[in-house]
């Protein structure tokens, strides 16, 4: 998924860092900023177990199935139930990966219809937003009614549940008309937009532990959980994640709220980041800091972030010894230079600085 601080890139950095400086190789690893769980999934496949967290309802719904999960589910009492999801495999129940093959089989034939999504994200809907086409918007609104209706059967279970909501919005994001996020929408199409929507298997590592996940503000969160490393990803810059991902938070929360303005906006005042207020975002990060119950520290930050690295170094310093690294990469950009938006840096290459705090 393209998301703005998405850290698969840099992978290979922050996992260097662990090694060279001899971090644990076993243990709790806490990714308390979760986002699409890049970061959480390629530690649970280094054997730690994990703990994941973030405030958006679609990182849940992503921690559910990726994180939490060691196997895909068996949609048991959906294939006994739903006549109309033809068995490819003449073995009832073969193996789980089957028996979801078959649902997204029965998922990937529905002809769509015209409802809550196609009014607020097609062209033709009542607020003619062009984020999906016709078709696609027509599909993604009775798959996502009728995972809805399956559950309120309990014809799927909640775990079931996250798992098709989870490939509903995996599949909706490939198709969005967008250029990176859903701040806006293109005016002109981009050609993946107008393939037709494919559901997907995705897939699940399995760790073996009990891997822990939550929807919760971080700082709320830091004063109930402990862990060996602690990786801390927050927002660096004043754009809030709710409003720039409202499309996929809409498709996980399916409240069908009345969205507001050119773009389909849905409220989002719990959802707002105090990391990306200039005003608020040092105190916060102090607080985090403090009340952080952890042997390491991780902390990816960037050299255009709005607080300083003299004052994180501050506040680092305060809970144990510091050592700092930084890597090159090109930045994920939705918008070039103009008059009204310069960055800091002028080029497209970004210093991510990883700072590693020996807690004492
Ligand atoms: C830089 S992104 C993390 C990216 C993630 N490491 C990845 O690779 O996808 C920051 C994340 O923090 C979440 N977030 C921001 N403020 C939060 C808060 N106060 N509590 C919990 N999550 C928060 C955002 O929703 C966003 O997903």
């Amino acid at each position: 998924m393209k998301y703005i601080g998405n850290k698969t890139r840099l992978l290979p950095f922050i996992n260097d860092v662990i090694e060279k400086n001899q971090l644990p190789k076993k243990g709790t690893f806490i990714d308390i900023f979760s986002g699409t769980t890049s970061v959480a999934q390629y530690f649970k496949n280094k054997k730690y177990k994990i703990i994941s967290n973030d405030f958006m309802t679609y990182s849940f719904i992503y921690q559910q199935v990726f994180i939490k999960n060691n196997k895909i589910p068996k949609f048991e009492i959906l294939i006994n139930k739903e006549k109309k999801i033809s068995l490819q495999n003449e073995e009832l129940f073969s193996s789980n990966d089957d028996n979801l093959k078959n649902v997204l089989n029965f998922l990937n034939t529905l002809k769509g219809k015209k409802g809550y999504f196609f009014n607020n994200f097609a062209p033709s809907g009542k607020f003619k937003r062009q984020y999906f086409s016709n078709k696609n918007a027509m599909i993604i609104d009775e798959a996502r009614d009728l995972i809805g209706q399956w559950f309120k059967k309990k014809w799927i279970n909640e775990n079931e549940h996250y798992f098709l909501i989870c490939i509903i919005i995996e599949a909706s994001d490939f198709v969005a008309n967008i250029a990176g996020t859903y701040g806006a929408y293109l005016k002109i199409w981009r050609s993946m937009a107008l393939k037709k929507i494919v559901f997907n298997v995705p897939l699940i590592l399995d760790n073996k532990l009990n891997n822990k996940v939550f929807n919760e503000d971080s700082n709320k969160l830091i004063r109930k959980i402990k862990g060996d490393i602690l990786y801390i990803d927050p927002p660096y810059n004043s754009r809030q994640y709710a409003p720039n991902f409202h499309v996929l938070e809409t498709l996980a929360c399916w409240d069908k709220l009345e969205l507001k303005g050119k773009t389909g906006l849905r409220p989002y005042e719990k959802q707002t980041s105090l990391y990306s207020k200039k005003d608020a975002c040092v105190e916060t990060f102090k607080d985090l800091i403090q009340n952080a119950k952890c042997k390491y520290i991780l902390l990816s930050y960037n050299n255009e972030g709005i607080i300083d690295s003299k004052i994180i170094l501050k506040i680092l310093k305060m809970k144990g010894r510091v050592k700092v690294f930084s890597q090159q990469y090109r930045r994920f950009r939705t918008e070039r230079d103009h008059d009204k938006r310069k960055y800091k840096v002028p080029d497209d290459v970004v210093s991510e600085k990883l700072y590693l705090v020996e807690c004492l």
